[in-house]
């Protein structure tokens, strides 16, 4: 007999798995009584699925589980696919210890940098924010306080949920008036030209998807709204590039997902948006790995 998935039934997934099994994307969970003199009671064993089919007749299921149930039912566990269901298991763990000290460490392990210069750099660049504004990859909220009086209406976009929370606790102490969004950059929960400036500081390296993110900006932005961008990026010395190249997974690891390797400035002259005006420096007392910086404005052509 197939039942819908419950919630008791989850968490012994759950344990069996190690994780919530209702975390997973196009998982099934059914049930199957065992029938009257089947002999059908290996604990264990194999189960049947919706239309009765033995489980061992389904080679392409290589995630499913046969679980006894404590009231002699059995259940059958499929999970999408199992590198899938270890990535995501993996991604978990990350986010739930390194990206929480990440996001604990995060203010302090810039502060140099934002004294010797970077806060500055944000300063100058945030000047020419105006209107209904969109901070995308917002973090800790280091662009908090910084924004020009053109600015009419702040939004603080973050998918992070240990940035997300301090992002928050942050507005809120200082009493600021902003919104947080928890979304990705790759799906701004916003209509098309229904923004006038959005803002990258420090997450097109980091975004899965360059391309998708700016495509984002450039659709929410009205025609000849603009993106101001302060990045750290692929260096133009080939020697240096190389670096790059060869240290970018550690350096993903350890920096939460960014990739300090990535040619920025060509993602942003590949996207809609038309570069306006932009600066080549450094990022003051960074690792020479992600020194290489670039700053400016693109806008959406009207
Ligand atoms: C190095 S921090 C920069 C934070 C802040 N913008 C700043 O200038 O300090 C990178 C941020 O990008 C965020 N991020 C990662 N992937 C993202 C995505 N797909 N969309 C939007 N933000 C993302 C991270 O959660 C993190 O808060």
């Amino acid at each position: 007999m197939l039942i819908r998935r419950d919630s008791d039934l989850d968490r012994l997934v759950g344990l069996l798995h190690g994780c919530e099994a209702n975390d997973h994307d196009g998982a099934q969970l059914t049930e199957s009584k065992p029938e009257a003199g089947s002999g059908d009671q290996d604990p264990g064993g194999p189960g049947q699925d919706e239309a009765g089919n033995d489980q061992g007749q389904h080679p392409g299921l290589e995630d499913q589980k046969a679980i006894r149930l404590p009231h002699g039912n059995k259940a059958t566990y499929r999970a999408p696919s199992r590198r899938r269901f270890y990535a995501e298991s993996m991604g978990r763990i990350y986010e739930a210890t390194w990206g929480r000290a990440f996001a604990a460490m995060y203010d302090r392990s810039l502060a140099a940098t934002e004294e010797a210069g970077l806060r500055a750099m944000r300063r100058e660049l945030l000047a020419e924010a105006e209107g209904r504004t969109v901070d995308i990859g917002a973090g800790t909220g280091a662009n908090l306080g910084l924004y020009g009086p053109r600015v009419t209406e702040l939004t603080l976009v973050e998918p992070g949920s240990h940035m997300a929370r301090r992002l928050r606790a942050r507005v809120a102490q200082e009493r600021l008036a902003a919104d947080v969004v928890e979304a990705p950059a790759e799906n701004l929960p916003f209509p098309d030209a229904s923004v006038d400036t959005t803002v990258f500081t420090l997450v097109l390296c980091t975004v899965g998807d360059q391309g998708a993110a700016l495509a984002e900006a450039a659709r929410v932005l009205r025609p000849g709204g603009r993106m101001l961008f302060c990045e750290h990026v692929r260096s133009g010395d080939p020697g240096r590039a190389r670096w790059q190249d060869r240290l970018e997974r550690p350096w993903h690891f350890l920096a939460a997902g960014c990739h300090p390797n990535r040619d920025t400035a060509a993602a942003i002259r590949a996207s809609a948006l038309e570069i306006e005006s932009l600066d080549e420096g450094r990022m003051p007392k960074a690792p020479p790995i992600a020194r290489p910086l670039i700053r400016g404005v693109a806008r959406r052509p009207a």
